[in-house]
């Protein structure tokens, strides 16, 4: 039957089950949505990782407008404006060593597609054009371009949608409940149990086959799977020693996540590219982008000799009402010293996370910076089920979490205090009392 709700197409939404009982926004401050009946739903999951600094920041969102007022739009090729300039500067700054140019996408897919084609055409500049085959990891999640899809390890997003990108392999999550379920922080197992099979990947196709590996700092999307302590130095080390270049998806550990401007600080790694987007800028208008080392900048220019170097683009890259976003919330990361606020809050967002040991059917909890994964016991032939139904309660708590699959993510805004965190715990216990 069609009603005023049939025509859009929710994405990676229930669609039917939501449309028979809406959850309408109709509008945000601070900490909390207002949905449509006048309810207030605190933000659990900051917006979907990516309003770092709550809703509507006020210098944001002036920054918009202001922007508006002077200039919309400007082409994106051949033109460029001060701020695009000004942000990709700000930003490259905040990554370590060599990291130092920035391109500007609309999104993380397009961020990860841009990478990956960064890095083949990076290899054929150098005369390596045989280094095609690109690597991933199981449960990994990139975007849903048909490059992150390749590339990214959740079935469901994959086996919809034929044969992807091919020469692509996988090696394993690094994770594994058996030994280290309920761990706070990184486990101590040894990463080589889980990068081994990366050599052995290596070396079925030998190096000179291999152009990048891609992986996300700890996996978010499905569920906050945290590597061992060692882990990313450790696959730093073994694609360097073999002349593949390291993709840090960094769309959700980009600009504080960790308590540090970016996991490859936190993890004191130092990648070839970064991909970024969300928190860039506060998500008030799509943007995303790669962050390049000046190797790879350089290379692109010098092989080159004239004309375009790089035969890749958007129509909206570095649109200037995200960049003016962009720079409004740059200025507000530093201003308001938040990468520091989310250091502070780390120990009793683990502490009353870890809390949650003990209720029913949680059979797994991991945390890092204020990043939050709760693994639930399925219900026996729904596998999904449970986590819907923990989601549902939540929301009848006013508290907002995700749920995918049966693992919980809980993402708590990177301004807040810590009653703010305590509130969204006492929603979520709540909601566990009524779960079945
Ligand atoms: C690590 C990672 N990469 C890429 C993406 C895709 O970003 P977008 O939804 O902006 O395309 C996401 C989104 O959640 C992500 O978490």
């Amino acid at each position: 039957m069609r009603n005023d709700l049939d025509a859009y197409w929710m994405p990676f939404t229930p669609n039917k089950a939501f449309k028979s009982a809406p959850r309408m926004v109709a509008a945000s401050e601070g900490q909390f949505y207002i949905m449509s009946d006048g309810r207030r739903i605190r933000d659990g999951f900051c917006g979907m990782w990516c309003s770092l600094l709550g809703h509507n920041h006020p210098k944001v969102t002036e920054a918009i407008v202001d922007q508006a007022r002077r200039l919309d739009y400007s082409p994106a090729f051949n033109f460029g404006h001060e701020g695009a300039f000004r942000l990709a500067d700000t930003i490259s700054k905040l990554w370590p060593g060599e990291l130092d140019h920035v391109f500007f996408t609309n999104s993380g897919s397009e961020a990860v597609d841009t990478a990956l084609k960064m890095a083949l055409a990076y290899h054929r500049l150098r005369g390596e054009g045989s280094r095609t085959r690109l690597i991933g990891r199981v449960l990994g999640y990139h975007g849903v371009g048909f490059g992150g899809i390749s590339v990214g390890g959740m079935v469901n997003n994959r086996k919809m949608f034929g044969g992807l990108l091919g020469g692509v392999d996988h090696m394993p999550l690094p994770y594994n409940p058996a030994a280290d379920a309920f761990t706070r922080g990184q486990a101590k197992t040894d990463p080589m149990l889980y990068l081994k099979e990366l050599e052995q990947i290596i070396a079925l196709h030998d190096p000179s086959t291999i152009a990048a590996v891609i992986v996300e700092g700890f996996s978010g999307s499905s569920g906050v799977f945290i590597p061992p302590q060692g882990y990313l130095q450790k696959l730093r080390e073994i694609t360097k020693r073999n002349g593949i270049l390291l993709i840090l998806d960094e769309v959700i550990t980009g600009f504080g996540r960790l308590g540090a401007p970016n996991a490859a600080t936190f993890f004191g790694v130092e990648p070839d590219l970064c991909t970024i987007a969300k928190g860039m800028n506060n998500a008030a208008v799509p943007m995303g982008g790669v962050v390049v080392s000046r190797t790879i900048y350089d290379t692109f220019m010098q092989g080159v000799p004239a004309g375009v170097e790089f035969f890749h683009g958007y129509t909206y890259s570095a649109h200037p009402l995200a960049v003016a976003a962009g720079n409004a919330a740059q200025d507000v990361f530093r201003e308001e010293g938040v990468f520091d606020n989310v250091a502070s809050l780390t120990a009793g967002f683990e502490d009353a996370l870890h809390d949650l040991k003990g209720l029913p059917y949680v059979t797994d909890i991991r945390n890092i910076g204020l990043a939050g994964g709760i693994t639930l016991e399925t219900r026996p032939g729904a596998p999904g089920a449970r986590g819907y139904e923990l989601f549902l309660r939540a929301f009848e708590e006013g508290v907002a979490i995700r749920n995918n699959g049966d693992t919980i993510a809980i993402a708590p805004i990177l301004t807040s205090r810590p009653e703010d965190i305590e509130a969204i715990f006492a929603g979520v216990k709540k909601a566990f009392a009524k779960l079945t």
